[in-house]
């Protein structure tokens, strides 16, 4: 018999559990060699804001231990090119996308919201709260409750779709942002975005980075991110996904166990492109093997 891998994320219906991260798996084309997207749960495509985005300058990627650092700038084509270019090939690929957003102000938000609603190619909206809030001094709106529920006011309000707020882990508190979000109307949570960190060059002494910071993503986070995932799913009633150097099946068991109904697969594609596919058959293979149903691992922590 089949073991039902499906799940339910606010009213976004998956096949199974398992998502490819924002700005890690391009926009789903390079990686049809190494998976076949339609067998993933979902793939959240690189971050879109209003216009096109030039990124950073190189260099803008860097290995650490156990990790990377990355400050690419958020570099995208913008909206338009995103519609025109993109979702023809998305459609092709027969995936279930989920369009992460960016931006500077709560009205891009709202006007990327409006703008993606009518399309059938998209089935969920997340939204990165990481960025600077230009219009008010670049507070990031990801770190403000009050603001990080602003902006998902603003994009509930201009979309049908489910929308899924991202949250930053540069926070005192996270389980405060997702209490806001809920609030708000989010109907799931995604964390955890990347840790900002830096490395230096000592022969040059340079910051081994052109942007000097960068966000810190790969397996080093994972514990952070678990502790994360585990925090917030004991205090909000919407779903969580987790995120955060996922990198085997025993990976994606702990977080789900943690409280996560779903994950997303980030740092791990670069290693090994055809991971999330792979962890889609082992997910299977361990609920077959262990007689298990999906929602009994789910928030199964014994303390
Ligand atoms: C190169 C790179 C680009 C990323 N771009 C985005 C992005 O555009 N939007 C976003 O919300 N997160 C972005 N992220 C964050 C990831 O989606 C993910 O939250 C983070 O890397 C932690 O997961 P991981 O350790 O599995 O990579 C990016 C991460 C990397 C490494």
């Amino acid at each position: 018999m089949g073991v039902d891998l499906a799940v339910q994320i606010g009213g976004l219906s998956l096949k199974n559990p398992i998502m490819t991260a924002s700005g890690t798996f391009g926009y789903g084309e390079e990686f049809s060699p190494f998976v076949n997207c339609a067998d993933l749960g979902a793939i959240v495509v690189k971050g879109i804001s209003l216009l096109p985005r030039p990124g950073n300058p190189p260099p803008r990627i860097v290995e650490t231990q156990g990790g990377m650092l990355n400050a690419i700038g958020l570099q995208n084509g913008g909206v338009e090119r995103f519609i025109q270019v993109k979702i023809p090939m998305l459609r092709e690929l027969k995936a279930a996308v989920i369009v992460n957003i960016l931006g500077d102000s709560i009205d891009d938000y709202a006007a990327l919201a409006r703008r993606l609603d009518p399309l059938p190619e998209v089935h969920g909206i997340e939204v990165n709260i990481s960025c600077p809030n230009v219009k008010k001094g670049g507070v990031a709106f990801g770190t403000v409750p009050e603001m990080a529920a602003r902006v998902t006011r603003a994009v509930k309000d201009n979309t049908s779709k489910p929308v899924i707020i991202k949250l930053s882990p540069n926070v005192n508190d996270i389980t405060a942002i997702a209490l806001a979000v809920e609030e708000a109307g989010a109907d799931a949570v995604s964390l955890i975005n990347t840790l900002i960190g830096m490395a230096i060059d000592v022969q040059s002494r340079r910051p081994k980075l052109a942007n000097i910071i960068g966000g810190l993503s790969g397996p080093a986070i994972k514990p952070v991110a678990l502790r994360m995932v585990y925090q917030v799913a004991q205090v909000v009633g919407i779903p969580v996904i987790g995120i955060g150097g996922i990198n085997s099946l025993n990976d994606v068991l702990e977080f789900l166990i943690a409280g996560a109904t779903a994950v997303q697969i980030g740092t791990a594609n670069f290693i090994n492109p055809g991971l999330s596919g792979e962890l889609v058959q082992g997910l299977e293979g361990y609920l077959r093997e262990n007689d298990c149903k999906l929602a009994d691992l789910v928030g199964s922590l014994q303390t």
